[in-house]
């Protein structure tokens, strides 16, 4: 009976799996602080793809990790088409197809020498439209490449527009864009930051939000949609619920949560010390994000969730 009156039910679709690309490395790289996550090579993400699509899921969403001496002041690397994350593309494009949905982190931090999300002035502050000029270019690099979705996640004032318009600028009105629309600033993404070998030093309260507040998270809403945002995004999930809740309430377009970093880590970490129940633990965090409004749901666990549910 509670199988029957259970109002809300995973299933392989649900999920979207980030995926790291490192440049140059020959084996893949496990990452410390997320057992089980890997800097993939070119070779075994096209593997970690074929997977995904096997298991029903739904997408997957690329970050590069280039090679320390590519990463410069402006992240030339990340609009390089021969970059790192572009050339993942194609590799991933030409293994799927149209099997899985083929996503791409739109955001300059992984590319930049100072780990910023953007470029910055002569006082060393992001430059919010100098940055959306480089996000513009960015996305045409990335379509080209293949991107089925680009994902802005830079946080820049006026990004969705931008992008949208230069997509369309070169035919691209097919390419989507899921908007992190309410990106907080956030100890959470910690892991993260090992995973793509971030230079940041520093965090990133200037343009990411306060997780103190809910209502910018509505305004921030209201301007995504305004300038084209496809797909929204919350992030991150499980400490954000409210926020989600919210959102989903708001509006009629897809609504997307990234179960990040750091909550995958603390469920694992947990798990291996014997505290926590990692199976029960990880359906129920999903389940919880699912519940509380999220269409699709971005977890490092989605190959291996949507097996188990397949
Ligand atoms: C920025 C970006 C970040 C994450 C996704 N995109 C890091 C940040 O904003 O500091 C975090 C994802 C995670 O923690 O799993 N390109």
């Amino acid at each position: 009976m509670r199988r029957m009156v259970a109002e809300t039910r995973l299933h392989p679709a649900d999920f979207i799996l980030p995926a790291f690309v490192r440049e140059g490395v020959s084996e893949p790289v496990p990452i410390g602080a997320m057992p089980g996550v890997v800097q993939h090579t070119r070779d075994s993400l096209r593997k970690a793809a074929v997977e995904a699509a096997e298991a029903g899921v739904s997408g997957i969403m690329l970050f590069g990790v280039p090679e320390d001496t590519k990463k410069d002041a402006l992240g030339t690397a990340g609009t390089d088409p021969d970059g790192i994350l572009q050339v993942a593309l194609r590799d991933v494009r030409a293994e799927v197809g149209d099997d899985l949905l083929v996503m791409a982190d739109l955001c300059l931090d992984e590319f930049t020498d100072h780990g910023h999300c953007g470029v910055l002035d002569d006082q060393g502050r992001v430059d919010n439209d100098a940055t959306l000029e480089r996000y513009a270019e960015m996305a045409q690099v990335q379509a080209d490449a293949g991107a089925h979705v680009v994902g802005p996640s830079g946080m820049m004032d006026g990004q969705i527009g931008v992008i949208r318009d230069a997509l369309d600028q070169i035919g691209r009105e097919d390419v989507a864009i899921l908007a992190y629309t309410a990106k907080y600033s956030s100890a959470f993404f910690g892991p993260f930051r090992e995973a793509v070998g971030s230079s940041l030093r520093g965090d990133r309260q200037t343009y990411q939000q306060d997780p103190a507040n809910w209502r910018e998270s509505l305004r921030e809403l209201a301007l995504d949609l305004e300038e084209g945002a496809d797909m929204v995004m919350v992030k991150p999930a499980g400490p954000y619920l409210d926020i989600l809740a919210r959102v989903a309430d708001a509006v009629d377009v897809p609504v997307a949560a990234y179960q990040v970093s750091g909550e995958y880590a603390m469920i694992e970490a947990a798990a291996e010390k014997g505290w926590i129940d990692r199976d029960r633990a990880i359906l129920e965090s999903l389940t919880g994000i699912k519940r509380a409004g999220a269409r699709t749901i971005l977890t490092y666990w989605a190959t291996e969730v949507a097996r188990t549910l397949g």
